[in-house]
This record gives C-alpha cells, sequence and structure tokens, in this order.
C-alpha cells in the first residue's frame, strides 16, 4: 500500500488544467468501438479505470490505438458485431466499465465473464442485471449478483420500458446500450435526472434518442435499435470531479487564487459547485464554451469565508462523486453542513458515507452520520488533523482527505494512495504545483 500525507499548506496559486472526464472517457471508447469507421478521440483520460476499458474493448474485436497523451484511435466493429473474449474482462475498479459493458455483453450472442478488484467485487451488479434480463440476457454471479458474473448474452433481445428504482446514469447507460442492439424502442424513465453523456453521446454518434417528459415527473428516454452508428471525433472535456480537488483546496485555504482549465460544467454534474457558491466561495466561472458537446468554462477560485449550508437531497444525483470533498470543504467553514439524500453513496467504490464519516472521526471532526445523510459541524478554526484515513480501494476518498490535510493543523495521513490512478493520475503533482505539500509517508 502507499501511504501518503498532506502537510498544512500556505495559500495555493496558480493555473491547472483537468484531467479528462472519466465518464465521457468511457462512453468514447465504448461508441467508437460501437460504431463502423474510426473515432479519433483527444483529450482521454488515462486513468487505469478507462484503460480497463479499452483493454475490454480490444477483447470485443475494436481495434484501439494508443496515439499520444490524451489521443486515441478506435476502429469499431459495429453495433451487435462484438466477438467472443478470449478471457475474463477485468474491470478493475470500475463500476462504470463493468455496468456499461453488461450492456454491451448481454445484447451479444455470446458468454463473457467479468471480474474486478475487491471494491468492485463487492458491489451491486443486480441493477443491471433485473432489466438486461427482462430484455433476455442471462446472468450468474455471486451472491446477490456480484461479480465475477458470467453474462450469457442473445442477439435477440426484447425492447423493455424500465423505470430506474435507483437515480443511476450507470443502470440507464446499461439499458440504452443494449437497446441499440435491440429491434424496436428501448425506453428508460428516469424519475430523477442523472447525467446526459450518453444521450448526448449517441446522438452524436448518429442513434436516434429521444428525451421527453415522463407522466408524474422526470424524463423518459427512448432508444431507436439498430442505429447505424458512425465513426466520429470526440473531444473530452475535463472531469469536474477530479477539479473539484483543486478548487475545494484553493477554497478552504484564504489567500490562495487557483485557475482550473477546462471543468466540463454539464449542470447534471455541477451540482458541487452551486453548494460552494451558497457556502459563500468566490468561484467565477470563465470563458464559458461548448467542448465535444458539452459545456466547459474555466473555474477561478478565490479561498476564504465558507460558510455551513443545506444539501438537499433533489441535488444528490448532480454531485453524486463529490459528497467527500464537499465534507471536507464543510469541515472547514462556519458552521454546519447537512447533506441529505446520500443512500448511493454506500454503493460506491467504498461505502463512501461510512468512510467519510472515519475520515472525519480520524480527524477530529464533530459529525453525525445517518442512514443517508451526514451533517459536518465547521468552527472556521483549522481542523485538528493528525489522522490516518482508511482508503477502502475509493480513489475519491484518498484525494478528498489529502485536500483536508492541507488546511489542518496537523497533517492528514491515508493509508493507500495508490487508487488515485483510477480517476486522477498525476494528482499529487498537479496539488503541489499549486503550492500543496503531499507526499509519500
Ligand atoms: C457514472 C455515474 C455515477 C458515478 C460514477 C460514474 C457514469 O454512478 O458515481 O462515478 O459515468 O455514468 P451511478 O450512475 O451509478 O450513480
Amino acid at each position: 500500500m502507499a501511504k501518503l500525507i498532506a502537510r498544512p499548506a500556505a495559500r495555493l496559486s496558480g493555473r491547472v488544467r483537468a484531467p479528462g472526464d472519466k465518464s465521457v472517457s468511457h462512453r468514447a471508447l465504448m461508441f467508437g468501438a460501437l460504431a463502423l469507421g474510426e473515432t479519433n478521440i483527444s483529450g482521454l483520460l488515462e486513468g487505469e479505470d478507462v484503460l480497463a476499458t479499452a483493454a475490454a474493448l480490444r477483447a470485443l474485436g475494436a481495434e484501439v490505438e494508443h496515439l499520444g497523451t490524451g489521443l486515441w484511435r478506435i476502429r469499431g466493429f459495429g453495433v451487435g458485431g462484438g466477438r467472443e473474449p478470449g478471457d475474463v474482462l477485468d474491470l478493475g475498479n470500475s463500476g462504470t466499465a463493468a455496468r456499461l459493458l453488461s450492456g454491451i455483453l448481454a445484447s451479444h450472442p455470446f458468454t463473457s465473464f467479468m471480474t474486478g478488484d475487491a471494491s468492485l467485487r463487492s458491489r451491486p451488479m443486480q441493477r443491471v442485471i433485473e432489466p438486461l434480463s427482462r430484455m433476455g440476457a442471462r446472468f450468474e454471479g455471486r451472491d446477490g449478483g456480484r461479480m465475477p458474473l458470467a453474462v450469457i448474452g442473445t442477439d435477440e433481445m426484447v425492447p423493455i420500458e424500465y423505470r430506474l428504482p435507483v437515480a443511476s446514469a450507470q443502470v440507464k447507460s446499461a439499458i440504452l446500450l443494449a437497446g441499440l442492439n435491440t429491434a424496436g424502442e428501448t425506453t428508460v424513465i428516469e424519475p430523477e435526472a442523472t447525467r446526459d453523456h450518453t444521450e448526448r453521446m449517441l446522438r452524436h454518434f448518429g442513434a436516434e434518442v429521444r428525451v421527453s417528459p415522463a407522466e408524474g415527473g422526470g424524463k423518459r428516454i427512448t432508444v431507436v435499435g439498430w442505429p447505424e452508428l458512425k465513426g466520429r471525433d470526440i473531444v473530452v472535456p475535463g472531469d469536474p470531479s477530479s477539479a473539484a480537488f483543486a478548487v475545494v483546496a484553493a477554497a478552504i485555504r484564504p489567500g490562495s487564487d487557483v485557475t482550473v482549465e477546462n471543468v466540463g460544467v454539464n449542470p447534471l454534474r455541477a451540482g458541487l459547485y452551486e453548494c460552494l457558491r451558497e457556502m459563500g466561495a468566490d468561484i467565477a466561472f470563465e470563458n464559458p464554451r461548448e467542448v465535444g458537446g458539452e459545456p466547459v468554462a474555466d473555474l477561478r477560485v478565490k479561498g476564504g469565508g465558507l460558510k455551513g449550508i443545506e444539501v438537499p437531497a433533489e441535488r444528490a444525483p448532480t454531485m453524486i462523486d463529490e459528497y467527500p470533498i464537499l465534507a471536507v470543504a464543510a469541515s472547514c467553514a462556519v458552521g454546519t453542513t447537512h447533506m441529505l439524500g446520500l443512500a448511493e453513496l454506500r454503493a460506491k467504490e467504498s461505502d463512501r458515507l461510512s468512510s467519510v464519516a472515519a475520515g472525519l472521526a480520524a480527524n477530529g471532526i464533530r459529525h453525525e452520520m445517518g442512514a443517508d445523510s451526514l451533517a459536518v459541524h465547521g468552527t472556521g478554526a483549522p481542523p485538528d488533523g493528525g489522522g490516518l484515513v482508511k482508503t477502502h480501494l475509493d480513489h475519491r476518498i484518498a484525494m478528498s482527505f489529502l485536500v483536508l490535510g492541507l488546511a489542518t493543523r496537523e497533517p492528514v495521513a491515508v493509508d493507500d494512495g495508490s487508487p488515485i490512478d483510477t480517476s486522477f493520475p498525476g494528482f499529487a503533482d498537479l496539488m503541489n504545483g499549486l503550492g500543496a505539500k503531499i507526499e509519500p509517508a
């Protein structure tokens, strides 16, 4: 295990560029593989999660070439044109790879096998098994549908109309991907809006995707089967979930002035930024523009003066990966921050609600954890720190608590920084370039 320590830092300053968006990167590779012809991607995140997707797509028969930093070329096999993988697909730590690929695998007439690291093997797959089984695929997994998982696919899927029982873009995407190789129209109803990168990018590749209001609230998303997807050029915007660490680090260090360039600000991903502004953070969205069909801006953050807020449950889908770093911001604010609607945090790379609460406790930060809620009490004074935080194979726990260590009285250590490479290779160097002090312990 690679223990890391973050030492209290003075003010942070400088300009950095956010790494490529993980969600968009997985989809760019997958949709490139499902298209005919060449897809050229720039700005791809070269984190371990995305590389696991690239390897799986190669095993399915796509030609995937790495041309240079962030530059990738794919020659796809077309909708329904994948071949039976010769071995178990190892998706490492990546829930997105596992859930989205399950939709592709389920709609091919062969049996394939998926596994992953200890974190991924403990995560629920039943949420995709259930709808994909209704469409005609079969699955054999461990208790609760956990991986390793055998996917017994078919090219005679039946279209369904499925109401999502949990707000999950991964489940929505798995069904829409299966719907591509299904005759007729496959519909997902989402009561709460989740990130829409799949819908946006499927259209870009030439699929017909219709979105309309659902009866009783939410959205109906319909994909028409058997489209001819054509290879396209894709520019991947920077990841708001990764940018969040530098933004919060600057916001909690008074006197800081940091610009994070090229941050995706899709409203379905931007809940953290809304919270930070409500907390009184000074964040300017500079140079707003479109990159690869997604809204992007440069975020200029000046540090100091945060106060506690109420974060409503409805905001959760737009910031589901950002609660650990929000809890860090809340620890440095004056007053209490209440976060509600957090049940899904328990199904992430770790039980994130418990991991965050344990990390706060280890660093002397007052808080209360409920079944699906968290209250963090800040005083405005630097929190104690001095703790050793268990990361449980969870990159966002590691990065969040290293950011905390920049603002505490004593250094904060994490027991294992290696999961950071799943989503943010070069995290420590980038942060240290802004004036942080993160190093091996
Ligand atoms: C993702 C969706 C989210 C998020 C994950 C990436 C995606 O998961 O937590 O990091 O790319 O679709 P859920 O949709 O399961 O909440």
